[in-house]
């Protein structure tokens, strides 16, 4: 089957603060984006990827080809779901709805091959399709309005949910649009397939593919990027 990947990026970043969107932030020596890029088109099973940007980036290097494969650009939209979509619309069309699409955020900069071979691997055994993710470790609170501990929650089955997340590009596709028809702000795309019914295979994945959403997280980033593959 055709696999190819698809790369949210057009996001403000707003909460990290700051001129520059998080995507755009340079750690051990490239903008986290290039690092999610690479290391997507740098894996043997993975034909091309798509980024979906701002319509007025003035950031993006205008690459159109790496690692020998095609790198295609479309514009976002105004909620993550917006710009996966938009990017779905823009896969070649000889891409078909069996094929294989690999979201990953552009701000996860630390994503290694071994990773994307047992996603990859999960996702083509599983009709649902699979995502990365970690068991939670902490002690899980529930808070009420005033941050008091109202409940200690059961940790034992629950999950965080890290990307890539693949899954059937008409599969996807179809599910997203309901999200936006039902006026349902998904914050991943197992959550669109979820409300269709599915239940998606969750791969546990290396705690340090790490989303980049604060500074702390930036110097994290740049520590296991230089630190390279440990
Ligand atoms: O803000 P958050 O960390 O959830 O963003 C995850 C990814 O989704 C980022 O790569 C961001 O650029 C992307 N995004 C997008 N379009 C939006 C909002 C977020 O492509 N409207």
């Amino acid at each position: 089957a055709r696999i190819w990947a698809v790369l949210p990026a057009a996001g403000r970043g707003t909460r990290f603060g700051g001129e520059v969107p998080k995507q755009y932030l340079e750690a051990a020596g490239k903008p986290l984006i290039a690092h999610a890029l690479d290391a997507l088109l740098s894996h043997a099973r993975i034909d091309g990827a798509v980024v979906a940007l701002a319509a007025d980036d003035p950031r993006w290097p205008g690459w159109t080809t790496r690692h020998g494969k095609p790198l295609l650009r479309c514009t976002g939209g105004g909620e993550r779901a917006d710009s996966v979509l938009a990017a779905l619309h823009a896969l070649p069309s000889d891409v078909g709805d069996d094929a294989l699409v690999l979201v990953h955020d552009a701000a996860r900069p630390n994503l290694r091959a071994g990773d994307l071979d047992r996603l990859i691997d999960a996702a083509i055994a599983h009709p649902d399709g699979a995502i990365l993710g970690a068991p939670v470790r902490d002690t899980l609170k529930r808070a009420d309005a005033a941050s008091h501990i109202v409940a200690t929650e059961p940790r034992s089955a629950l999950w965080r949910a890290f990307t890539p997340q693949a899954f059937r590009r008409g599969a996807l596709s179809a599910a997203l649009e309901r999200a936006r028809a039902d006026g349902v702000v998904v914050t991943d795309e197992a959550m669109a397939m979820e409300r269709m019914g599915a239940h998606p295979a969750l791969v546990e994945g290396r705690e340090d593919n790490l989303k980049v959403t604060t500074p702390a997280d930036l110097a994290l980033a740049e520590y296991l990027l230089a630190r390279g593959t440990a």
